[in-house]
């Protein structure tokens, strides 16, 4: 009398031996099928799988760009940026006002932005001129040159400095103006632009 077949796992169905995944079959999920129309099905099936990996790594290495945006925006602003040329700047001992415009760069985009303004001022002879920022370190309003005077004068709470920036008493403000490093290089001025707080004695650098 002939044995009865092995009992098969629950839920699992039998296939017939000799056909693909079967017991004996060549194919698996794993391995490409042998004739040319499934061949073409499994292609497609796998093109499909790695394109659509593809397109999902698109929105998370934006996002790791965004992320690191900040980092970007930093190093950019350590650098020397450009703000006149020593022609624009006459060495008559007169302060100027001129916008410092900064290159920002984000996943998508690359723009000029201002981030903030300066003062220049160039004696007779001087090959680099002094710099100091027009902002009051005070409580961060900008201070305006008053010709008249030749000095400076905050309109937020009456703070006056000298025309190279340093205290005039009575003045709110706890501290000089302050200035920034600057040098001239093929006859362009750069600026060494950051940002201080303001309402302290010292100078201390925003991060
Ligand atoms: S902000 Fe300039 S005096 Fe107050």
């Amino acid at each position: 009398m002939a044995n009865p077949p092995p009992p098969q796992p629950f839920g699992k169905p039998s296939l017939p031996a000799g056909k693909p995944g079967g017991p004996t079959g060549k194919s698996s999920a794993t391995s490409p099928p042998s004739s040319p129309a499934a061949r073409r099905g499994f292609m497609v099936e796998t093109s499909a799988v790695v394109i659509g990996g593809i397109v999902g790594l698109v929105p998370a290495l934006s996002g790791l760009a965004v992320f690191l945006d900040p980092l970007r925006r930093k190093s950019s602003a350590e650098k020397l940026l450009r703000v006149t040329t020593l022609d624009a700047l006459p060495d008559d001992g007169i302060p100027r006002q001129f916008a410092v415009i900064a290159e920002h760069v984000d996943a998508w985009n690359r723009s000029l932005e201002p981030v903030g303004a300066v003062y220049l001022r160039r004696n007779k002879g001087e090959a680099t001129p002094q710099c100091l920022t027009a902002t009051c370190p005070h409580a961060g309003c900008f201070v305006n040159y008053d010709a008249p005077t030749n000095s400076f004068k905050c309109p937020c709470h009456n703070s006056t400095f000298t025309v190279d920036g340093q205290i005039i008493e009575p003045s709110p403000s706890p501290r000089a103006m302050d200035t920034m490093e600057c040098e001239v290089k093929d006859q362009e001025i750069l600026v060494k632009f950051q940002n201080y707080y303001t309402g302290k004695t010292e100078k201390v650098v925003k991060e």
